[in-house]
């Protein structure tokens, strides 16, 4: 049985009174056995991970937590920044290359890989965001050519075509099995996972598919009761 990765994406969003709500409400959502083989994965604000690992931990809920960015440097002199080592103490995993990061923050694929070294160096899966096939392409070579070898075993990459992103008009899961089955070509250890107007209705139309092997989920994250069907019905 393949495992199904389900991953919250809060994005700038949440106070930490909304935080403390949401895990509050969302322990006392029904249906802890649904989530067996599923893996979920919350990522808030850099500002609220050690108090979602406090509550998780406190309501033994099984999420891991992810980052949504980390510096493309290690240690040292850059302003703002929140590097590797720093973030593997809070968290297991880091989404890189948003769409969103990639356009209102100038992220090139040359930025992305970076991230990508940081995160893998400092032993966290790093959940690379991509829009189109080329951008695959880029990473693939950019892992190809990096010495020293990048061990790349669990990588996940999430498909998010950009009409799809906070539109309500999610791709088709068959096309967004296509492309996971091009991606899967191009780097067989990968776990493919489709983004953008995911919902509790449409999530099953996602995960039966051949190739993909989660969600990324958005908008529809931020809301406990919706989220937590999304897990169930995933
Ligand atoms: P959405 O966002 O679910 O709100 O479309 C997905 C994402 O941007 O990761």
């Amino acid at each position: 049985m393949k495992t199904i990765y389900i991953i919250a994406n809060w994005k700038s969003n949440k106070t930490k009174g909304e935080v403390d709500q949401w895990l509050t409400e969302i322990a006392k959502s029904k249906g802890q056995k649904e989530k067996i083989g599923k893996e979920i994965i919350v990522c808030p604000s850099f500002l609220h991970l050690s108090q979602c690992k406090q509550l998780i931990s406190e309501q033994n809920l099984p999420f891991k937590l992810g980052a949504q960015n980390i510096s493309p440097f290690s240690a040292g002199a850059y302003t703002g920044e929140i590097n590797g080592e720093q973030l593997k103490d809070h968290v297991s995993h880091v989404i890189i290359g948003h769409s969103e990061r990639r356009n209102h923050f100038g992220e090139s694929n040359e930025i992305v890989f970076k991230k990508v070294i940081q995160a893998i160096t400092n032993n966290l899966t790093p959940i690379v965001c991509v829009s189109n096939i080329d951008q695959v392409h880029d990473l693939t070579e950019r892992i190809e050519n990096y010495e020293p070898k990048l061990t790349t075993a669990n990588l996940l990459i999430a498909y998010e075509p950009l009409f799809a992103i906070g539109s309500g008009q999610a791709d088709s899961p068959e096309n967004a099995n296509n492309l996971a089955q091009t991606i899967k070509k191009e780097m067989p250890s990968s776990f493919v996972l489709y983004g953008g107007s995911v919902t509790s209705q449409n999530v099953k139309t996602f995960i039966d598919q051949p190739y993909i092997d989660g969600v990324l989920v958005g908008g529809a994250s931020l809301k406990p009761l919706e989220f937590s069907q999304i897990v169930q019905n995933a």
